[in-house]
């Protein structure tokens, strides 16, 4: 029998993204997967269930049934909706030896991960992908960053009292935007493309000096305090830095923003709270009629003021700390977010079952129930349990 993939529809509110769209259920059909989604999975990505259906998966009504089925689960947030209790009711019906897959949350929601492996369930988080080059293909991270980095952008654009370009019209000349990109990773270098694109004049910082040449070709200009070091991972993540490095980051940070109209914030540490970047005292040094679009506000918030799901507006500042800016795209986050998805399934799996290499740094890393049976087999006798 081939490995059965399920799609449950997400259940968390503001959630509009769903794990396989149907061209990647046809491609997975094709290779031999079997492959069910439940009923209106894809409706908030404009992917119905005919269309789903076209594409040889099953539509299944009965969510229970659907996962009393599953060799793997395929999800964008884990089971459940945000609620613990709707996670164990639908964790109850996950069979022993399966697999769930998704962005789980390992570092806030130890918790459900132990649930998980005290069900014997396989539970793979993306985010903790490995940044290694053969990897890059299944980096939900990363896909999304992009997607987030430019909406950011549109969001500070609609929310802004002023148009992005130099305009010189004959009522006179209206200077650019200034924008100020806080973290220059993936969203960071997005979210600088997008408001060069629209005309903006856009500094940008970052902790690791290697991106500055990547802000430079984007046209927009690194900013130096001379306090930057060599400060990430072999992967490529910021390392955390000294209480007294963010204090002065944040001191010279308040000086930029006396200067800027939009300020876009993405920096994060891997597993650990976004450090803060913009406290109270420097919202207030910005000028009335100013933007936070503050990325970070997942973990926490890169801005003192930021309040999480929430747009508000302190000392005259609209802040806005979106949570879902991803599902704002949800047809090109789920293609892409899809895409990632069954490439990282054809990794660990084959049509016939889970492939359990313990020796596969991808597999190791991603498996965040590690009292899993798989690893109580030594990598030697590592052989498929589900499916086969
Ligand atoms: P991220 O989302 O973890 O962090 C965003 C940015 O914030 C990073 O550039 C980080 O250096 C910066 N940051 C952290 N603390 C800061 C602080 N105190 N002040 C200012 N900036 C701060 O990182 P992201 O965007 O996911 O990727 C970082 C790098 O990893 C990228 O440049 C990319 O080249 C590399 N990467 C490699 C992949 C692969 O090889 N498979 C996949 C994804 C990214």
């Amino acid at each position: 029998m081939s490995l059965r993939l399920v799609v449950p529809r997400e259940l968390r509110p503001g959630e509009a993204r769903v794990a396989l769209v149907p061209d990647a259920v046809a491609q997975l059909v094709n290779e031999g997967y079997s492959v069910a989604v439940e009923h209106r999975a894809g409706v908030r990505s404009f992917a119905d269930d005919e269309a789903y259906a076209a594409s040889g998966a099953a539509v299944i009504a009965n969510r229970a049934a659907l996962f009393g089925e599953a060799d793997v689960v395929l999800t964008v947030r884990g089971l459940g909706a945000s609620d613990g209790e709707s996670f164990a009711r639908d964790l109850a019906d996950v069979p022993r030896g399966a697999a769930v897959v998704g962005l789980l949350d390992p570092y806030d929601h130890e918790d459900r991960i132990q649930s998980m492996a005290d069900q014997g369930v396989l539970a793979f988080a993306l985010e903790r992908m490995p940044r290694i080059t053969r990897a890059q293909s299944m980096d939900v991270l990363s896909s999304m960053s992009t997607i987030t980095g430019y909406q950011a952008v549109l969001l500070a654009a609609r929310a802004a009292p002023r148009m992005f370009p130099l305009m010189m019209t004959a009522a006179g000349t209206l200077a650019a935007a200034r924008v100020l990109v806080l973290g220059a990773g993936v969203a960071g270098l997005q979210a600088i493309a997008t408001a060069r694109r629209l005309g903006a004049v856009v500094q940008a910082y970052d902790v690791r000096p290697v991106v500055r040449e990547q802000v430079e070709s984007l046209g927009a200009t690194f900013i130096s305090f001379n306090g930057e070091h060599a400060s990430e991972t072999a992967g490529g993540y910021a390392i955390e830095q000294s209480e007294a490095f963010y204090a002065r980051e944040r001191e010279l940070l308040a000086d930029a923003l006396r200067d800027v109209d939009i300020a876009i914030t993405t920096a994060l540490v891997l597993g650990r709270r976004a450090p803060t970047l913009i406290t109270a005292a420097g919202v207030a040094g910005m000028r009335p009629g100013s933007v936070i679009v503050d990325l970070a506000a997942e973990r926490g918030g890169n801005c003192e003021l930021s309040e999480p799901g929430e747009t508000v507006v302190r000392h005259g500042v609209s802040i806005a700390a979106p949570l879902d800016l991803a599902s704002t795209a949800p047809v090109h986050a789920s293609q892409m977010y899809a895409r990632n998805v069954s490439t990282f399934l054809r990794h660990i799996a084959t049509p016939d079952g889970l492939t359990l290499d313990t020796r596969d740094e991808i597999f190791r890393e991603t498996l965040v129930t590690p009292n899993a049976p798989v690893f109580r087999t030594s990598p030697a006798d590592a052989a498929p349990v589900a499916g086969a």
